[in-house]
Order: C-alpha cells, then sequence, then structure tokens
C-alpha cells in the first residue's frame, strides 16, 4: 500500500520533524556537500538548489550533474522552476521517491527569470500558479510547497499567499522582498509582511530574510510567529549560523576545510567548492592578499583530486593560527554590535556579507554599481542562452538558470 501523504501540520511535524531551521535554495550553493555541512551545524531541513523543471525531466546528464543526494540527506526538499503544469509534475516525479516534498520557485528575481518566464515573473498568473500547485497536490506522492516574495501591499500578499493554500500548498515560504528588491536595491525584509501572512494562513509558514547572525533566527521566530526561518546568504557566510553552541562565530578557516574534507567525499561542481571557499573565507582573505589570488585560480585536479585547494587552505590556516598568537583577540573585537546591529569580531572568525550601502552623493556611483549589475546579469543571460538557443521554442519555459553570486538574490 503506497504511504499515506500528510498534509499541512501533520506534514510539518512528522514528516519534516517540527523544524526551527531551514537552509534555503541557492543555485550552485545548496548542493549535497553544503547541506552536509549544513546539517551538522543544526540545519533541520534543506533544500536544494532550484533545477529547471524541462531540463530535468528531459535530460538525464543535466539531472546527474546537478542532483544528488544520500540516505541522510532528510528531511530534503526539492526545488523547481516552472510555468507548464505537466513539465513540473513530470520533473517532480522524477524526485518523489528520494525528498519529502518539492517547492515551487515564485521567488526568482533576476533577468534571466523573467526572459525564461518562471520565479516571481509568475506572481501576476494566479490561474497557472494555482493550476501548477493543485496537479502536484493532486498527483505527486510527496507534499507541494511553494516559496514566494511579497507584493507592495500586505494585502495583496496576504491574498495571494491564500490563493497558494486554496490551490493545495502544504507550507509556504514568504521571503519578505518585493520582486524589485535585488542587488543594489536588496533592502530589508518586511517582517511584518511575512507575519500578517502567518496570521492568514492555516499551513505551516515559514520566513525568509534578514537572518546575519544566530540570535536572529530566535527573533524572527517571535517576531513573526511564524513556524519556522529559512537562511541563505546567512549561512554562506557562517555555516554554523544554525547552531546554538557558538558564543563566538567559529574560525572560517576550520570550517572551509571541513566543507572541502565533504567535498572529497561527495562530488561537486568546482564553481560551488570555489564559490563556498571564498564566501566563508570572505574576512579572512583581504588579510592574506596572496592566497585569495591563489584561491582564485586554483582548480580541481582533471582526476577530481582537491590537493591544489587543500593546499591553500592549510597555508593559509598556518598564517591565521599564527596571527592569532601574536594579536590575540583583542577587547574591540568581542562581538559589540554598532548602530546598524553589526558585530565586530576578529578577521578569523566567519561573520555575514554586509552589502555596501549606496553612497547618498549625486548618483554617479549608484548608476555605476547599478550598471555593473545589469553587466553581470547580461553576461549570465548571454551564457545560458549559448547552451539554450537550439531549444527554445516560444513562451516556452527557457533553459536559463541563473549563475549566483554576491550580487542578487533569488
Ligand atoms: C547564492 C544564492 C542562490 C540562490 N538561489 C536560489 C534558488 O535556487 N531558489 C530560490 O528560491 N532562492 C534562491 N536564492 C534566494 C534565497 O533562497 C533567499 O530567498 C534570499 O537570499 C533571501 O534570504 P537571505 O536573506 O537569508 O539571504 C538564492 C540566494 C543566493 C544568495
Amino acid at each position: 500500500m503506497a504511504p499515506v501523504k500528510l498534509e499541512g501540520y501533520e506534514f510539518f511535524n512528522k514528516t519534516l520533524r517540527a523544524p526551527k531551521t531551514i537552509l534555503a535554495p541557492m543555485v550552485d550553493q545548496s548542493e549535497l556537500a553544503w547541506r552536509i555541512l549544513s546539517r551538522r551545524y543544526g540545519a533541520d531541513v534543506c533544500v536544494t538548489p532550484m533545477f529547471h523543471a524541462r531540463l530535468f525531466s528531459e535530460g538525464k546528464k543535466y539531472r546527474e550533474e546537478q542532483f544528488s543526494t544520500n540516505k541522510e540527506d532528510r528531511p530534503l526538499i526539492v526545488q523547481f522552476c516552472a510555468n507548464d503544469p505537466d513539465i513540473l509534475l513530470s520533473a517532480a516525479k522524477l524526485v518523489e521517491n528520494d525528498c519529502d516534498a518539492v517547492d515551487l520557485n515564485l521567488g526568482c528575481p533576476q533577468h534571466i527569470a523573467k526572459r525564461g518566464h518562471y520565479g516571481s515573473f509568475l506572481q501576476d498568473e494566479w490561474e497557472l500558479i494555482a493550476k501548477m500547485v493543485s496537479l502536484l497536490h493532486k498527483e505527486l506522492a510527496v507534499p507541494i510547497t511553494v516559496k514566494i516574495r511579497c507584493f507592495p501591499t500586505v494585502e495583496k500578499t496576504i491574498e495571494y499567499a491564500k490563493m497558494i493554500q486554496n490551490a493545495g500548498a502544504q507550507m509556504l515560504t514568504v521571503h519578505g522582498r518585493l520582486r524589485e528588491q535585488k542587488g543594489h536595491n536588496t533592502g530589508i525584509a518586511d517582517w511584518d509582511k511575512i507575519k500578517a501572512v502567518k496570521e492568514a494562513l492555516s499551513i505551516p509558514v515559514v520566513a525568509n530574510g534578514n537572518i546575519l547572525y544566530h540570535d536572529d533566527i530566535q527573533r524572527c521566530l517571535d517576531y513573526t510567529g511564524v513556524d519556522a526561518v529559512m537562511t541563505a546568504e546567512g549561512s554562506l557566510y557562517n555555516p554554523a549560523i544554525f547552531s546554538k553552541d557558538h558564543k563566538f562565530p567559529p574560525l572560517a578557516i576550520d570550517l572551509a576545510q571541513e566543507y572541502l574534507d565533504i567535498c572529497k567525499v561527495e562530488k561537486t561542481n568546482g564553481s560551488s567548492i570555489k564559490g563556498h571557499l571564498f564566501k566563508i573565507l570572505h574576512s579572512t582573505l583581504p588579510h592574506h592578499t596572496e592566497m585569495r589570488a591563489r584561491l582564485g585560480k586554483a582548480h580541481v585536479g582533471k582526476d577530481g583530486s582537491l590537493n591544489e585547494y587543500a593546499k591553500i587552505l592549510d597555508e593559509l590556516k598556518a598564517l591565521v593560527l599564527k596571527d592569532i598568537e601574536e594579536q590575540g583577540e583583542g577587547e574591540d573585537v568581542q562581538g559589540q554590535a554598532d548602530e546598524n546591529g553589526i558585530r565586530k569580531y576578529a578577521y578569523w572568525r566567519c561573520q555575514p556579507y554586509i552589502r555596501p550601502k549606496l553612497p547618498k552623493d549625486n548618483g554617479k556611483n549608484s548608476e555605476k554599481v547599478k550598471g555593473q549589475e545589469e553587466k553581470i546579469d547580461k553576461k549570465r543571460e548571454s551564457e545560458a542562452l549559448q547552451e539554450e538557443s537550439n531549444k527554445k521554442p516560444k513562451q516556452e519555459i527557457s533553459g536559463e538558470q541563473p549563475k549566483q553570486d554576491t550580487v542578487d538574490t533569488n
């Protein structure tokens, strides 16, 4: 007999084991190795990177390159972007035995998602969204969950969330930003809107946005009343953010080495490895610029070996330990918060990446930043388009999948 498909809070409490912390879906960055590390440090549930439903359902190579899991990798949610109910279902069917739920991405705000007609660019197509969600609710062996961004008004955001709940979603993640809040416009996530959605729905609601430090998780739970909190960037810069066991954030170099050790066992893309090491070590590398340059040029060996990375990390560790011994951890770096709540720690400790604010000048610089971001987006698009150029019938979802860096959040 097929197992009973649980719904709402039964699904949340029994299948997902009443999580408080969830590792967010991140293209190129919430891969198996990162999920293993995140679970070790307290992530209760993990979400895969967003996969493109059509490429996933059609291409064995794409599937094998993008998705891997193992028995310990649970509870696990697999995320897709899609704009066709049948294609989404056929992709989801391929993973229903390897995960606890399938998530639909309605949050991606990048140009590439606009061209591909997915993510937050479906935000106004409620009929299509309802069709996708209800088909999966009826036909899939595991529950369908959804991740959204907010509308400018709380009323419309609630209406949207209710529509998704009524279509059959069994959990909703609310990223408390608008579609327009990306790149230099990222700004602060709106916890009041998340709170309002939580109060209006009967399914479990997850909050996403503004988690820089471990205690922000409890602050967010208390403020919004949500069932769990999801973190993306905070975890990239401090994978131990989920853990309450650290008075001080851990040594970045230790976590970089621990992650690399996992990658030695779980085959991981070179781009994911490099991306993670740069992020974990972002406050360490400016103090050892030669190592930063070497890390930038490092490669996975032809035989898959990670020796080059391992050697760089060993040497960097020796330099950091020497600094720790010589400089010690002064009284001025004991986690004191500045007026914006940013805490001061010694450079060798994991700490969040704070997006530089636009200078309050005559706009010259802001144009420059904007121009740079647009350039990066265009580059991503053209790379993806090249891969896809022969496959794309009009109005069908394109194969464009955003490559992430620190500029845009999904
Ligand atoms: C590197 C990176 C990749 C991302 N990829 C995805 C993705 O695949 N699917 C998705 O729904 N959101 C994606 N996002 C958005 C995050 O899941 C999250 O909604 C956003 O970063 C806000 O949360 P945060 O404030 O904790 O970073 C990505 C974010 C980052 C930084």
